[in-house]
């Protein structure tokens, strides 16, 4: 697709006539095909995206003290007591985990998932089974609510 773009918007330079009899229906084509093309593409619906993404329902409301306990049983072990860490795992109180550089979407995303290491040397994270979205959506209500409380928005 990107070549056929490219050969398009290839301007025939002066003198240049053989160029110019086939470039012009060429270009025509493909500015009559771009909107067929778009038209066939199925945009995901937002329904399907959330699923995919394993993000909780629209209008729901996460619950910081919820997200603790839940926090404790199923990331502390890994992350520490408070997201301060272990040998196991990084501290998630870290301004590299500032909402800004990781969205909740990377929270859903690294427990659906998992986590090659990229940022420390402990290891990939192994996806976390047998969380429900709005579980994972407490406690990343709980790790933000730690991050504001050591001064990282
Ligand atoms: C078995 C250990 C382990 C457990 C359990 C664990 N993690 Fe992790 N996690 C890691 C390690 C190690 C990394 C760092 C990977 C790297 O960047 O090198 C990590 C990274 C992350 C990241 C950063 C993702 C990114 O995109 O860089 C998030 C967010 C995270 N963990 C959340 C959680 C949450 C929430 C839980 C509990 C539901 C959890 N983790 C449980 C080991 C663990």
């Amino acid at each position: 697709m990107g070549s056929v773009f490219l050969l398009a918007a290839r301007r025939p330079s002066v003198g240049d006539g053989k160029r110019i009899k086939w470039t012009r229906p060429l270009s025509l084509a493909v500015f009559l095909l771009v909107p067929v093309i778009l038209a066939g593409c199925d945009w995901p619906e937002p329904e399907q995206v959330r699923r995919n993404l394993h993000l909780p329902e629209p209008g729901f409301v996460a619950d910081a003290g919820r997200g603790k306990d839940l926090f404790q049983a199923n990331c502390a072990g890994c992350h520490g007591l408070s997201a301060r860490g272990t040998r196991q795992g990084p501290p998630l109180v870290h301004k590299i985990y500032r909402p800004k550089h990781h969205s909740d979407t990377a929270f859903h995303m690294a427990v659906k998932s998992g986590v090659r290491q990229h940022h420390w040397n402990f290891g990939h994270m192994p996806p976390v089974e047998g969380l429900a979205p709005e579980e994972v959506g407490h406690i990343i209500a709980y790790v933000r609510r730690e991050q504001r409380r050591a001064g990282i928005q």
